[in-house]
């Protein structure tokens, strides 16, 4: 995996389609490594995401203590501390993963220890007082010596106490962070969320066999005190990942008649609102479940048929199940007849990158009408697309790869800058657009 910047050319195609099998699921492969990293015992995981954000997850987990083993085939093996986390003698640098600086921070908070946590650019520009105040309230000492309530993050955890508290922003990464510090707590933690946020932790708790209550938007976890619970390691097998066969659903739905079956793929219901939205954008999409009711996450094949696209409205609890698909929605919006109007997404702007300025920036150089509001845009679709300068990543991966799909859909070339980012989540990426048709130098 390379850190050089690197510019590709994404050449117009008429069609696209085809079959592609997703890599696994980023927020998954997370979860699973680092509590495969507090169990005792060897945990083998297959379609673990070898990205450089789960690599980094990775990376932490062995500084304290997991040793981490990838097979000729591809399949992870994780030894596990038992729980006896190492002190690390620097900090942890994570990179520009905020799910594993948020969810990390959760375990750390629960060690009578100090740690560091630290990441790139982008990470160190990220709020961070979505978890300090939380864990304060826990009993840790969290200290954000960034300049403004940002990373690097100074913990001093152990000993925590429970809380009952009401999330102010709907962040999955915020709600896992606290139920991982909760199996620390003496006694029951309550966390409260405005909106369903993915469930990958709670899910993950239950096939760990740790008891977990939900009620609505409350999800309860009885803590196991400073020692942390006992987990037997366990294999798992990660489903693809839904936010990356996006790319290709919204590739097919902006063609009439072109098809894609991607198989294997995580449907987790509170990840897949992409899949209404693109129904209601004109396209045909047929969901198998292939997974049994005793799995852990629910996995199926998509099919997809393209169709001429007309404008959509997203807004309210749809945002936090379609939060990392919003770049695409403005791909769909800049495609499709009509306006566009995404609301209620101010998260967007806290994001790798401020995604509602970046895409408004690079939808505009592609000749596309964008109003930018506070918390999200409204996009005037289907004019002709003609980029007038190349487009920028912006660093943040999912901005490269949503633009990439919109030039496929241009009327010339297209020159993407500085997408080596791309390797944060998928660094196949390339591969799999030219797998269904595509043309990139
Ligand atoms: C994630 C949750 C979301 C999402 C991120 C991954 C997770 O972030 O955008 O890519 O793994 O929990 P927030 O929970 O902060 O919205």
């Amino acid at each position: 995996m390379s850190q050089i910047p690197q510019s590709v050319i994404v050449h117009p195609r008429e069609n696209l389609g085809g079959s592609i099998e997703v890599p696994g699921d980023k927020s998954i492969s997370h979860r699973v490594a680092m509590m495969a990293a507090l169990a005792s015992g060897t945990t083998k995981i297959s379609n673990f995401l070898q990205s450089e954000d789960c690599v980094n997850t990775l990376r932490a987990m062995e500084a304290l203590g997991a040793r981490s083993f990838f097979t000729a085939e591809g399949d992870l093996t994780i030894q596990g501390t038992g729980g006896n986390l190492l002190e690390p003698a620097g900090p942890l640098n994570v990179g520009n993963s905020g799910t594993t600086i948020r969810l990390l921070a959760g375990i750390l908070a629960g060690q009578s220890a100090t740690y560091e946590l630290t990441g790139d650019d982008s990470l160190c520009s990220r709020p961070m007082t979505r978890i300090k105040d939380p864990l304060e309230r826990m009993g840790a000492k969290v200290e954000l010596t960034g300049e403004k309530g940002t990373a690097p993050i100074k913990i001093t955890g152990g000993r925590l106490k429970p809380i009952n508290y009401t999330l102010p922003v709907a962040s999955a990464q915020v709600k896992s962070c606290l139920l991982l510090a909760g199996l620390f707590a003496e006694g029951v933690t309550s966390v409260t969320e405005p909106i369903p946020t993915r469930d990958h932790t709670e899910r993950l708790f239950r096939t760990l066999g740790i008891p977990i209550n939900v009620d609505g938007l409350t999800v309860q976890i009885t803590g196991f005190g400073p020692s942390g619970p006992s987990l037997k390691a366990r294999p798992f097998r990660i489903p693809g990942d839904f936010s990356s066969a996006a790319f290709w659903l919204v590739a097919a739905a902006a063609r009439r008649k072109s098809v894609v079956n991607i198989a294997g793929v995580g449907l987790n219901p509170r990840r897949i609102a992409l899949l209404d939205v693109l129904k209601r954008a004109g396209a045909q999409v047929e969901v198998k479940l292939s997974s049994a009711n005793s799995d852990a996450e629910p996995v199926g094949d998509i099919r997809i048929t393209g169709g001429k696209l007309k404008a959509v409205e997203v807004g309210g609890a749809d945002i936090p199940n379609l939060i990392d698909e919003l770049p695409l929605v403005a791909v769909l919006g800049a495609l499709a007849e009509g306006t566009t109007i995404i609301r209620n997404a101010a998260e967007l702007r806290v994001k790798e990158s401020d995604r509602i300025a970046t895409m408004a920036a690079n939808l505009r150089l592609m000749g596309v009408e964008v109003e930018e509001r506070d918390d999200g845009m409204a996009i005037q679709g289907g004019g002709a697309l003609k980029a007038s300068a190349p487009v920028r990543s912006y660093g943040d991966h999912r901005i490269a790869m949503a633009m990439a799909v919109l030039a496929t859909c241009a009327e010339e070339p297209v020159v993407i800058n500085n997408v080596a980012c791309v390797d944060t989540s998928y660094p196949g990426f390339w591969n799999d657009l030219k797998q269904i048709g595509g043309q990139v130098e």
